[in-house]
């Protein structure tokens, strides 16, 4: 077996299916294109909660108490986070999120629904040595997200943050989502299963991409040669950040999507993004050929975090705050994974062959 259990099923799941080879995503029934900008990130956490939670309501009831959810831990946290702050974003958040209780419920699932999209906007104030602002329940989720950090509530903006929220809310058996269910799997409780799935998102391998993607754009801007620069990254045995993916042969069907939302943001909204927007794409190009020269084995081709680094820099969010972002959105489908895991009453203990040294008994 590969280390990095390439190919392994480990789960049966409802949730969600990643077709790597034809490029399609399905979420619980329905293509990635069908809910993306037409959904809003309220009615997919219910389409992802269903049958998991007792008394589940409708949506527009769902999106009230989610709304109430983002008041309560806003109240909750709020006295903890001149503390937090000094933290780098993601640890804040994370540490934030550590302090919910630890049920299996549905208000439970609703504040760790709430937690990210209040803390990160919150923190990122505070360390602008600006008060935080509370949120505003009535509101929708991704446009108070956008009313927390300050910047007026554009409805493009926020649309454009819902359908990200949307199009990362699940996406199979990553490494993330798996690390959650291990965990749910020992009955532990949901709020230390997201902790395992904020711990495996945050690396560069999965969710901490999209930050080094807007680094690497910046750089390769002041280089004023996109493919000699790629090719320099790739020579000294660096990875091109945003292009790649275990699963996908093909390009990551979350790409184009949110390609598309950031090209409306440019056209309507931002010249600066419609710019930037145009930048990246001669850099996408040059990489896919370099990557193309360099691993003539693999198909190496955009993957979800290129595009989102744009469109969460267009939304107002620095850097180092955008896998706080993705968090946002995922922890909806880590949750659904977790308590259908739970489910199955079956704890997930894999074995290890030993290759260390052996005792010497005879001595
Ligand atoms: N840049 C340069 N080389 C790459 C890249 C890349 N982005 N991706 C894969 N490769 C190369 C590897 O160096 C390796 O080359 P080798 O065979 O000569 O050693 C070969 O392609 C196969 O690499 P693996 O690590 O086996 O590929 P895997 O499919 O497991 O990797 C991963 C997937 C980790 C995402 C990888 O493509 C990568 O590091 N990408 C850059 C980081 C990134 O964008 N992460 C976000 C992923 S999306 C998400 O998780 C939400």
């Amino acid at each position: 077996m590969a280390n990095g259990l390439d190919d392994v099923v480990a789960a049966d799941t409802v949730l969600s299916d990643v077709d790597g080879a034809g490029g399609h995503l399905t979420i619980r029934g329905h293509s990635l294109t069908e809910l993306a900008g037409h959904w809003r990130f309220g009615q997919v956490v219910r389409l992802l909660f269903d049958g998991f939670f007792d008394g589940l309501p409708g949506d527009s009831e769902l999106e009230k108490a989610i709304g109430k959810a983002r008041a309560e831990v806003f109240e909750r946290l709020q006295p903890m986070l001149g503390q937090l702050a000094p933290l780098d974003i993601y640890s804040a958040m994370r540490a934030g999120i550590a302090l919910l209780p630890d049920g299996e419920g549905l208000a439970d699932a609703l504040r760790l629904i709430a937690a990210p999209a209040v803390l990160t906007p919150a923190l990122l104030r505070i360390a602008r040595g600006e008060k935080p602002i509370a949120p505003d329940e009535r509101v929708d989720h991704a446009a108070d997200m956008l009313g927390m950090l300050g910047g007026g509530e554009s409805p493009a903006f926020a649309k454009a943050l819902d359908t990200y929220l949307v199009t990362v809310c699940d996406h199979g058996l990553n490494a993330s989502t798996f690390a959650t269910r291990v965990v749910a799997s020992t009955q532990a409780g949901l709020t230390s299963a997201i902790l395992a799935g904020l711990g495996a998102l945050k690396g560069p391998l999965h969710g901490g991409a999209p930050g080094p993607v807007i680094e690497m754009l910046d750089a390769i801007e002041a280089s004023g040669d996109a493919a000699a620069w790629l090719r320099g990254e790739i020579a000294r045995g660096g990875r091109i950040m945003g292009f790649g993916h275990r699963i996908y042969r093909v390009r990551d069907p979350r790409a184009d999507v949110l390609k598309a939302v950031v090209r409306q943001l440019g056209a309507r909204n931002s010249r600066e993004t419609g710019s930037r927007l145009a930048f990246a794409e001669t850099v996408e190009q040059a990489a896919l050929e370099v990557l193309k020269a360099a691993k003539p084995q693999r198909s190496i081709q955009t993957n979800v975090e290129f595009y989102t680094a744009l469109l969460l820099e267009a939304a107002g969010f620095p850097k180092e705050a955008f896998s706080n972002v993705f968090a946002a959105g995922r922890v909806a489908g880590w949750i659904a994974h977790a308590r259908e895991q739970q489910a199955t009453g079956r704890l997930i203990r894999p074995q290890s062959r030993y290759v260390g040294p052996v005792p010497d008994l005879v001595a």
